[in-house]
């Protein structure tokens, strides 16, 4: 049997190599595991609906995350179970009559302090269009109220077109849309659906990237 011998120069290049590419071994193991502790990071996404378009897109969203997040109505949690249990959110709301639903801004004023840095996104499910400055306008105006108590604005944040369906409004919505329609832009109220799949899909993925590269604290506004 031929043993290998090694004078002593080659003996400590040798384990100067073995020792280096252990060390670089334990940092490559250990940034993989704070990379996977930060994507084991539980995160929530809630919506606040009142006819469906909202919960919609919030599944879309999900739809384009590869990572488990969990789908949560805001009128059906606990704020102080919500804000325990997880450490990333991403909070989305229907607009009706000017304003987002009034849990989420709840939701921010209790969460005020312990929220910092963790919302990843917020969105928006409304029937103003981007594609005029007084739409852009008032969709910015949306998610300036809907963001008035936290100290830093998410690093994502987008609106998504909704939809009405007049069959389905209730008594009190249908008279205050249809007044609207036939004072205001003088015309019929009439059902219409702008939502998209594929654009709520390419957001979640847009969120996906932002969990695992984290650029939390810097203001980014996406828009269509
Ligand atoms: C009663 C009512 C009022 C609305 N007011 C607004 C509004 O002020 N601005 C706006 O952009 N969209 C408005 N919309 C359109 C909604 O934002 C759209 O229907 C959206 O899909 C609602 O979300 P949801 O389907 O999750 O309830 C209104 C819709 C309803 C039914």
């Amino acid at each position: 049997m031929q043993t290998e011998r090694y004078s002593r120069r080659e003996f400590l290049a040798r384990v100067y190599r073995y020792s280096s590419l252990s060390m670089m071994a334990l940092l490559f193991g250990y940034d993989l595991s704070a990379h996977e502790q930060d994507l084991a990071k539980s995160t929530a996404l809630l919506y606040a609906t009142r006819y469906g378009a909202t919960k919609d897109t919030a599944q879309w969203i999900q739809n384009g995350m590869r990572t488990h997040v969990d789908l949560l109505d805001i009128e059906r949690v606990s704020f102080s179970d919500v804000l325990t249990r997880y450490d990333r959110f991403i909070v989305g709301s229907g607009i009706w009559t000017g304003g987002v639903h009034k849990k989420v801004i709840e939701f921010f004023e209790t969460g005020r302090n312990s929220l910092e840095g963790k919302i990843l996104a917020t969105f928006l499910v409304c029937g103003t269009e981007e594609s005029t400055d007084k739409g852009r306008a008032r969709i910015e105006g949306y998610f300036n109220v809907m963001h008035a108590s936290l100290v830093t604005k998410p690093s994502m944040s987008k609106a998504f077109g909704g939809r009405i369906i007049v069959e389905k409004l209730f008594d009190d919505d249908r008279k205050a849309l249809t007044a609207f329609y036939n004072s205001f832009l003088h015309d019929q109220l009439r059902s219409w659906d702008h939502t998209d799949p594929e654009k709520a899909r390419c957001f979640g993925t847009d969120a996906e990237y932002n969990l695992k590269n984290p650029r939390l604290g810097s203001v980014q506004k996406i828009r269509a």
